[in-house]
């Protein structure tokens, strides 16, 4: 090859060529490349509800911000004069070949972000070739967002409901979707203290958002019918609130919507979900049933201390993701990236450790491998960029992040992820 020619490849070149050559025509990005700029844009372009859901976090948001501080704590330390002209940032995970160490966290509700929510998100993901995580709290039912993808990976993650038939019936459903892995998310048993949801009064799962695992299920289905002829409970004052929500929700769920409105069987279901969708008594030994349910590989999400990983390494799991729900759970929580280094330390020979938490571009991720971490999840930026512009702006999102990491592997003198180091990073102080 001419030695002129090598080096212009790269999803990094290739995204700065097609902003740049934009802009000679008089075209901008969708979505805006700076973090900053996509949440004040996001914000702008979403309801108030919608808006206060993804980027609200626990008490005074605290762990947000340590979160961000924690990557701030690290530098990297480039290295000059290595042939960088051809870089490789992919990954493999799970003896799967991925071409960026990026996956996409799962985000419930995604109705409240942008109408084509979780249909446009797996459309983005599947163009980028970045594996989709399946929320427990999608707004489309897996198989759909399945049969968008075509052969794109795709992973599921699990809310752990007091029905285990329900949870078997969901990791069935994945299995036949093609997931390529169960992601079982744990601090999630109880809901965390949102202020800002808390203010507005919103709970999307009370109007019927962001239950649609649950009412294409047939295990749950079931458990509606049987509900259903369960006492309502109080039944409170009728306000013109109340008929809006019932309208929604009758519009919402599956079947027509006149026969919903005269039917008790969606309130009965988001009822029932609200009984069942979480365990807060679940303990390690319950791993087992999980673990006997399913060959796919098993990661538990939301681990943020050694003892933890090493436990889950002995009752058999595959993968851990370190994370703190992104600041929505625990204020006052250890910042993810903080968490890594001892749980590498721990458990990082056996198993892969992803991280979640604070990634706002390819940087962070680069800061986040070279700390021991085998790929990293994208969280609200994602959500931000579909609020902004549906699937084109979910997919901008995902093509700059993998663009930014490809580059700053580059300028960091790492033609390969499996040169990013420890050594690539010091502290800062
Ligand atoms: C609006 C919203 C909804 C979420 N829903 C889920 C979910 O259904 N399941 C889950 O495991 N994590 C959920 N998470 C947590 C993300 O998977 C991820 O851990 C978090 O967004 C990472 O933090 P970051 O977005 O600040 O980077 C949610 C996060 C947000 C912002």
């Amino acid at each position: 090859m001419h030695e002129k020619a090598r080096g212009l490849g790269g999803i990094g070149r290739e995204r700065q060529a097609e902003i740049y050559l934009g802009g000679v025509r008089g075209r901008k990005p969708a979505v805006p490349v700076a973090a900053g700029l996509l949440e004040e844009r996001a914000r702008a372009a979403m309801s108030q509800r919608g808006f206060a859901y993804v980027a609200g976090g626990a008490g005074l948001e605290k762990t947000i911000d340590a979160n961000r501080a924690a990557f701030e704590q690290w530098r990297i330390v480039p290295r000059v004069l290595h042939d960088v002209a051809e870089r490789r940032s992919g990954i493999e995970l799970f003896g799967q070949q991925l071409d960026s160490p990026f996956l996409l966290a799962p985000i419930g509700v995604l109705e409240a972000v942008h109408r084509d929510a979780d249909l446009a998100v797996a459309r983005a993901a599947a163009a980028e070739g970045v594996p989709m995580i399946f929320s427990n709290q999608a707004s489309v039912a897996m198989e759909e967002c399945a049969r968008a993808m075509g052969d794109a990976p795709r992973w599921f993650q699990l809310y752990w409901s007091t029905s285990n038939e329900l949870v078997a019936s969901f990791v069935r459903r994945a299995e036949a979707c093609g997931c390529g892995a169960i992601v079982v998310t744990l601090d999630t048993t109880l809901f965390g203290w949102r202020p800002r949801d808390l203010d507005l009064a919103f709970l999307p799962f009370a109007l019927g958002k962001g239950i649609a695992q649950y009412t294409s299920d047939p295990v749950f289905d079931r458990l509606v019918g049987e509900e259903k002829d369960m006492p309502a409970g109080s039944r409170g004052r009728i306000t013109v609130t109340a008929v809006l929500s019932l309208i929604e929700l009758a519009r919402r769920y599956p079947g027509s919507f006149l026969s919903n409105l005269v039917s008790s069987r969606p309130r009965a279901a988001v009822r029932l979900f609200l009984e069942i969708y979480s365990r807060p008594s679940l303990r390690w030994d319950d791993l087992s049933f999980l673990r006997d349910l399913t060959s796919l590989p098993i990661l538990l999400k939301g681990v943020l201390d050694p003892d933890d990983a090493r436990a889950a390494v002995e009752h058999g799991v595959d993968g851990v993701i370190v994370s703190n729900h992104g600041g929505r759970q625990v204020d006052g929580a250890i910042a993810s990236l903080d968490a890594l280094p001892a749980i590498v330390g721990a458990v990082g020979r056996e198993i892969p450790i992803l991280l979640d938490s604070g990634i706002r571009g390819g940087a962070d991720a680069f800061k986040a491998l070279a700390l021991g971490a085998s790929a990293v999840l994208i969280g609200r930026p994602y959500a931000y960029g579909l609020g902004i512009a549906g699937e084109q702006g979910a997919r901008e999102v995902i093509r700059n992040f993998r663009a930014e990491f490809d580059l700053t592997m580059g300028l960091a003198g790492c033609s390969s992820t499996s040169e990013i180091t420890p050594s690539m990073v010091t502290r800062a102080d």
